[in-house]
């Protein structure tokens, strides 16, 4: 069945609180659109899970800087709904931004410790866009559980934080990172490569991979694990690295010495594309 699309807060609150009145769990799944096989593992979790699942398409303005590619961002509203329609969504919500800030937000939601090294680094005020506009789906949304995907780590432990810090009622719910044959993690802007950036694209997944190799030999040291990886990515011209970095899975704090759980994560620009991947161990 095609779901529901809704452009309304008061439409989603109304659906949203049917559902519950007839003991049905709500399940939330937050997204920019353009959506990939990754997004559907995201919904298809909500769908195994819940009596009713919500989908959210929004490009939030919040959370791109100045430079960054909120113009160009693909908008796919069409072949979106047939992939929510394919994973059994009930609803998909795709406000425009009047409805979602009618007037201009002055009140944010920041966790400055979890968002402050890795891409918070290279994207200040990202991580206070996200924040922000999470809670707002909350509040919108009601859900009993919300998707996220692991494939954005430090986001997810933002969101985490921000939950557990300010009561939100909603359980989050982490989905593993779904990754093409050849090891590259899926994202919208994936199809800004070219066939060579594509080619060398891969070589980050490896070299985390390596990463994670070696803290599991039984190397401590970062300095030598974050060499590991750089040596890698070092092997195509076409690569710049942004960061590679080793810390905790809950603060997302860099570390010296590894003491696992440990979350090893990069991100490299390959031509004008940014890329992003993380791998546990
Ligand atoms: P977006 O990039 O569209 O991603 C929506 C959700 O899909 C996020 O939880 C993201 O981690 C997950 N996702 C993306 N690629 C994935 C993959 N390859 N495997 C598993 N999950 C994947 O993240 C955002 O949108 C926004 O920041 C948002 C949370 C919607 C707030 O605006």
């Amino acid at each position: 069945m095609k779901p529901v699309v809704l452009g309304r807060i008061a439409e989603v609150r109304a659906r949203v609180a049917a559902a519950r009145r007839a003991g049905k769990l709500v399940g939330l799944v937050p997204t920019m659109g353009a959506l990939h096989i990754g997004h559907a593992k995201l919904i298809e979790r909500a769908r195994a899970d819940c009596g009713a699942v919500l989908v959210t398409i929004f490009v939030n303005p919040l959370q791109f800087g100045p430079a960054e590619d909120f113009r160009r961002y693909p908008r796919t509203l069409e072949r979106d709904l047939d992939v929510c329609e394919r994973e059994g969504a009930d609803w998909v919500f795709a406000p425009d931004a009047g409805e979602m800030y009618p007037v201009p937000a002055l009140t944010f939601v920041d966790s400055p410790r979890v968002g402050a090294h890795l891409c918070g680094k290279f994207r200040p005020g990202h991580f206070q866009g996200v924040a922000t506009v999470v809670a707002k789906l909350f509040n919108i949304a009601r859900a009993d559980r919300a998707y996220f995907g692991e494939k954005d780590f430090q986001q997810l432990a933002v969101i985490r934080r921000m939950v557990t810090d300010l009561n939100m009622p909603v359980e989050v719910v982490p989905v593993p990172t779904v990754r093409e044959p050849d090891g590259l993690a899926i994202s919208s802007r994936n199809v800004y490569l070219s066939p060579l950036e594509r080619a060398a694209a891969p070589l980050l997944y490896q070299a985390l991979e390596a990463a994670r190799r070696a803290i599991e030999d039984g190397e401590t040291r970062s300095a030598v694990v974050k060499a590991v990886a750089l040596d890698i990515l070092a092997t195509s011209a076409l690569i710049q690295v942004e960061y590679v970095e080793v810390v905790d899975p809950g603060e997302i704090q860099p570390m010296v010495e590894i003491v696992r759980p440990a979350r090893i994560a990069a991100a490299i620009r390959i031509g004008a594309t940014r890329l992003i991947d993380n791998v546990g161990c």
